[in-house]
């Protein structure tokens, strides 16, 4: 039996590098092993680490929620909840693995270095601190694995890294090293606009990108308008190479429709993008409009993704106490 984490971040709108490259792997994770235990967290705290005044933090969690529920993650087989509700003991674990966390290997983080940007020294403690605390939401559940999409692979190398030196350290093997899961032909989905930039929520042109919210119109017009080059489909994947927005979409196409790139690659090779970006279009509106449709009804009445985030949140505590007082209980602290 695998324990399973990973969470997304209420910051904004879900996309289709979130729903390929993580959410979409979750939902074919939890069904095709019924025997995991899955946790799956909205990630609030990590939401205030980049200061956003139009943050509607309350809404954007519930949002994630229904995100999740929309896709797939079955509430009966997967304990949905907000990090903040378990927040305590988060956070305080958080504290104990800081003071294992060198950093050295902090100042290595390259999502902090992009978000810092130039200017690195207002950059506030809780984005440095980021990792670590994204560590303790793993091992706080002694979570075996975690599936995220590439971009996360650093994080959870530093993770791995921080529980085997409390294990050394104290010399007992407490924490389970969590196992990244990268899933899918789609672990790293790239702008429409730009195929060597990712699929991002800041990237400042909303044609780079298709949210889980767009209309079929939408959806429709961004893969149409989306960046080429002048060639038709190559007949290899290796044909892919130096094409890396033929790569982008012929990936995409593959994810959607749990294929890999060699079979879609057969389907359309030497065809030109004027007839695969309607079959791209119509594929993505087909999976994507359904998940849209029941986010806006899950929150059109708030009180059934409350019910679910707090039983989730019951659930995931339950899970997490013990393991926080036996960490304590290892480094003795005094117990009373
Ligand atoms: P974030 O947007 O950083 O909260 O990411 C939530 C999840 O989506 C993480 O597992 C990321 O690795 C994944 N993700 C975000 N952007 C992409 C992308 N462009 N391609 C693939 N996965 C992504
Ligand atoms: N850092 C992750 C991201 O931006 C979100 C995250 C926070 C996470 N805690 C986590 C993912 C724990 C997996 C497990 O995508």
């Amino acid at each position: 039996m695998k324990r399973i984490l990973s969470g997304m971040q209420p910051t904004y709108q879900l996309h289709l590098g979130n729903y390929l490259g993580a959410l979409k792997n979750w939902v074919d994770l939890q069904n095709a092993e019924p025997e995991n235990e899955n946790l799956y967290c909205v990630v609030d705290m990590h939401a205030i680490t980049v200061p956003n005044d139009k943050l509607n933090l309350e809404q954007a969690t519930r949002e994630i929620a229904a995100a999740y529920i929309a896709a797939g993650i079955d509430p009966k087989k997967s304990a949905i909840f907000p990090q903040s509700a378990v927040g305590d003991l988060h956070a305080q674990l958080m504290w104990l693995l800081a003071t294992m966390t060198q950093i050295g290997k902090l100042n290595r983080m390259t999502q902090f270095k992009d978000k810092a940007g130039k200017n690195a020294e207002k950059a506030g403690l809780g984005l440095y601190a980021y990792p670590v605390l994204m560590a303790a939401d793993i091992l706080i559940y002694n979570a075996t694995h975690v599936p995220v999409g590439e971009d996360q692979k650093q994080h959870l190398e530093l993770a791995r890294d921080i529980a085997s030196t409390f294990n050394h350290r104290f010399d007992k093997e407490f924490f389970t090293l969590p196992e990244p899961m990268i899933m899918g032909a789609a672990t790293r989905v790239m702008s429409l606009r730009d195929g060597t930039q990712k699929m991002s929520k800041s990237a400042e042109s909303d044609m780079s990108r298709i949210n889980l919210t767009d209309t079929p119109e939408m959806i429709a017009d961004k893969i149409k308008r989306a960046k080429t080059d002048p060639n038709p489909l190559p007949d290899t994947v290796e044909g892919l190479e130096g094409r890396p927005e033929a790569a982008n979409l012929i990936t995409i196409y593959a994810a959607m429709n749990n294929q890999t790139k060699e079979q879609v690659i057969a389907e359309f090779a030497g065809k030109q993008f004027s007839e695969f970006k309607p079959k791209l279009s119509d594929l993505t509106v087909e999976k994507i409009a359904p998940i849209t449709a029941r986010m806006r009804e899950l929150l059109a009445d708030v009180s059934e993704i409350d019910a679910i985030l707090k039983d989730g949140a019951e659930k995931a505590r339950s899970v997490a106490e013990p393991i926080l007082t036996e960490v304590k209980d290892i480094m003795g602290f005094w117990r009373g």
